[in-house]
């Protein structure tokens, strides 16, 4: 189906209540209308996600922000007006029109406007919020293709729109309004040195503190079937057993000919070790090396700056079993 169609299409099952994977620029989502408690319901249990687990809300209009929100301190309008649309997400005091379902009950909603163009469309068309998660399965690896979605979840939605390969692959990064200082919730697509050039230090909290701000924020997510073992150098591998198949996840190119021999398969994030590029590539090469039946994955580390506190941050949440 033609793209318009698809978005037409789309546009309508969402506005009527049903479930319908809509690519962003960050990971595909698993969208519902945000106002429709049954179709938010629907998208939980096709998530198999714990309802304690919230939601963000998609807009492609800040004119919703009035309506949704009680309140926008000026922080917030900063960010907004430098990073949307676009991969931030920002949670605020909420309006009682957001269902509690979408917040989990909580007093904030988080917020996104996406910048994918077929994302934008959508949402216009449908003439609500929609409420999205990653389209995965709780706790695995986020789907950054359409093929990814139809995978995991093609049988239980009512149509995935395919707009080709997400341009930025890795989820937002969400910023909390809800308490005196913005807080950190979950490092992704929008750099934190260029949030805090905006609007001055940003507390992170630290990682045990971090399921009181954000319930979702659980340690162990982004699951791949094989055990992911974060390493520091190649020279590791060999105490790991030799009889294990090892799967080799590096930012940069590797020299084959230094690897133990159990190394079966390399994904090479970025030829020039660009982080942006990496980041991009993390979550397929993660499904790849998967499906390459190894007994464990040997991720190499990343600068912890730019996208590379995205990076890292999934790489030590997909080591939580
Ligand atoms: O890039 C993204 O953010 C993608 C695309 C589809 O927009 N969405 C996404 O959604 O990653 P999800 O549900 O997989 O992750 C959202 C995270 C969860 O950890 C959730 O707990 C947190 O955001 N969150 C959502 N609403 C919240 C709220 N009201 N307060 C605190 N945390 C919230
Ligand atoms: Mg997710």
């Amino acid at each position: 189906m033609e793209l318009t169609d698809q978005i037409e299409k789309g546009a309508a099952i969402l506005r009527e209540g049903g479930v319908a994977a809509i690519p962003t620029e960050t990971v595909y989502g698993l969208g519902a209308n945000a106002f429709n408690e049954k179709a938010m319901a629907r998208v939980f249990e096709i998530k198999r996600r714990p309802f304690f687990d919230p939601l963000i809300l998609h807009i492609s209009d800040v004119k919703w922000l009035d309506n949704l929100v009680i309140d926008i301190p000026v922080s917030a309008k900063k960010l907004i007006e430098k990073f949307w649309p676009g991969p931030l997400t920002i949670v605020l005091p909420k309006k009682s029109i957001v269902p509690d379902i979408a917040t989990s009950g909580l007093p904030g909603v988080a917020l996104r406007m996406p910048s994918n163009e077929t994302a934008l469309k959508l949402i216009g068309l449908a003439g609500v919020p929609i409420a999205a998660p990653s389209a995965n399965l709780f706790g695995s690896v986020s789907p950054t293709t359409a093929q990814h979605v139809e995978e995991q979840l093609g049988g239980s939605v009512d149509m995935i729109i395919d707009a080709g390969p997400c341009s930025i692959g890795i989820e937002s990064t969400i910023i909390s309004f809800m308490n005196e200082q913005p807080a950190l919730l979950r490092p992704g697509g929008a750099e934190l040195e260029e949030i805090e050039s905006t609007i001055g230090k940003v507390m992170i909290p630290e990682r045990t503190d971090l399921m009181n701000h954000s319930p979702g924020r659980s340690e162990q997510h982004y699951a791949t079937s094989a055990p992911l073992l974060q390493i520091n150098d190649i020279k590791e591998i060999s105490s790991i057993g030799i009889d294990k198949r090892i799967g080799l996840l590096s930012l940069g190119p590797i020299d084959k000919s230094i690897l133990p021999s159990n190394v079966k398969a390399i994904e090479c994030l970025s030829k020039n070790g660009d982080l942006r590029e990496a980041a991009c590539n993390l979550f397929a090469a993660m499904r790849r090396l998967d499906a390459c039946w190894v007994d464990m994955i040997a991720a190499l580390p990343v600068p912890n700056s730019g996208l590379g506190l995205a990076i890292n941050d999934r790489l030590y949440r997909a080591s939580k079993k």
